[in-house]
C-alpha cells in the first residue's frame, strides 16, 4: 500500500481501495466510523499499514461517533455475538443482511468467493484468530494505545458472519460506558501485512466481580520459549505501522492472536493481573501502590 502523508490522503486513498479487495470489520450500531450515509459502506473495513499514529489510532474514526445511546454489552461470565462483514450492507444494518448459516463456516473454504467476505486465509488451517480488547475509559479521547487490555480471543476467527466471544468476569464499566475494539492480524500468507481495529463503544452488564483489569503489556512470541511467554494482562498487537507499533516483527512474519503470543482461546481469564514474564511475580500489587505505570514501548 503507498505511504500516507496526511489523513486527507489516507481517505482518499481508503476510498480508491473499495472496488480493489474486500476486507473486514466488525459491525455493531455502537462503533466508531460507520459511514452512517453510506448503506453500502466499507469504510471500518479498510486495513491499517504504513501510517502515522494519528491516522491509524481508532481507524480513523474517532469523530464519526454512534448514538449517545448505543452501547454493545458484554454480559460479564457469559458471551457476546458480533457481526463480522466486508460491508455494512452484508449485515444487520445494511439492506442485504447477513447470508444464511452466518455461524456456520464456509464449505468448502476458498477464500475468493465465500459469499461473505476475503477472510486473508488461503487454506481453512491459515485462520489467524481475532480479538476483543477493552479500555476502562468512559471517553475515547482518553483512551491510549497502551490502555487496551485483550479480554476474549476467537483462534478460529473470521470464519464466521456471527462471531461468539467468551466474556471474563470483567467490572463494571465508568460511568455505565466503556471503550472497547475488535482486533485482527491476518497470517503473512494470506496477503499484505497489516492490522485491522473496528472501536466501538461498550459496557459490562451482570458485573459481580470488582477485580479491576490489570496493566496490560505487548506480547512476546513464546512458542519455542515457553518461559517468554507473558502471562497476565496484555495488550492488542500493534504492527506495520510507521509509528505507534508495539510489535516489531519483520514483514512475511505476522505475529497472530494465537498460542504462540499466549493468547488462550475464549475468555481472557488472566487479564487480572499485570502483564508480566511467565517465572516472574506478577507486581499487581506494588505497581498500584506505587501508582507507577508500566513504561510503554510504543515508538
Ligand atoms: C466458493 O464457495 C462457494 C460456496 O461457499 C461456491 O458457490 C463458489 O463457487 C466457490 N468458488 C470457487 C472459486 O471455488
Ligand atoms: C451499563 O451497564 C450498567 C449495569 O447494567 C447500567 O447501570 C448502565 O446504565 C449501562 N450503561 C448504559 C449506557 O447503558
Amino acid at each position: 500500500m503507498v505511504v500516507a502523508r496526511s489523513a486527507a490522503v489516507v481517505t482518499i486513498l481508503l476510498a480508491q481501495c473499495w472496488s480493489l479487495q474486500a476486507h473486514l470489520a466488525v459491525w455493531t450500531k455502537a462503533m466508531y466510523g460507520q459511514d452512517r450515509p453510506n448503506i453500502n459502506s466499507n469504510m471500518a473495513v479498510q486495513p491499517l499499514r504504513d501510517y502515522t499514529l494519528k491516522e491509524w489510532w481508532w481507524h480513523g474514526a474517532m469523530d464519526d461517533k454512534p448514538d449517545a445511546h448505543e452501547v454493545f454489552k458484554l454480559p460479564a461470565g457469559g458471551s457476546a455475538s458480533m457481526e463480522i462483514a466486508d460491508n455494512k450492507a452484508f449485515t444487520s444494518m445494511g439492506a442485504h443482511g447477513m447470508y444464511p448459516n452466518p455461524r456456520k463456516a464456509p464449505v468448502p473454504w476458498n477464500n475468493t468467493d465465500n459469499g461473505w467476505g476475503n477472510m486473508h486465509a488461503v487454506h481453512r488451517q491459515d485462520v489467524a484468530g481475532c480479538a476483543l480488547g477493552i479500555a476502562y475509559k468512559d471517553k475515547p479521547e482518553d483512551v491510549k494505545p497502551e490502555d487496551f487490555a485483550i479480554f476474549s480471543v476467537v483462534h478460529d476467527c473470521p470464519a464466521r458472519q456471527l462471531q461468539s466471544f467468551e466474556i471474563p468476569d470483567l467490572p463494571k464499566c465508568p460511568n455505565g460506558r466503556c471503550q472497547c475494539s475488535w482486533f485482527w492480524i491476518h497470517k503473512s500468507i494470506g496477503g499484505t501485512d497489516q492490522m485491522y481495529m473496528t472501536p466501538f463503544v461498550c459496557n459490562v452488564t451482570n458485573a459481580k466481580s470488582t477485580k479491576k483489569v490489570g496493566k496490560a503489556i505487548p506480547p512476546v512470541k513464546c512458542d519455542t520459549d515457553p518461559s517468554k511467554c507473558v502471562v497476565g494482562a496484555k495488550q492488542p498487537m500493534y504492527w506495520m505501522q510507521k509509528e505507534g507499533n508495539n510489535m516489531f516483527e519483520p514483514g512475511h512474519y505476522a505475529p497472530t492472536y494465537s498460542n504462540a503470543y499466549n493468547y488462550k482461546d475464549g475468555a481472557q481469564k488472566d487479564i487480572f493481573e499485570n502483564g508480566h514474564a511467565a517465572g516472574k511475580k506478577s507486581t499487581t500489587k506494588t505497581k498500584k501502590k506505587s501508582k507507577r505505570g508500566y513504561k510503554n514501548r510504543l515508538d
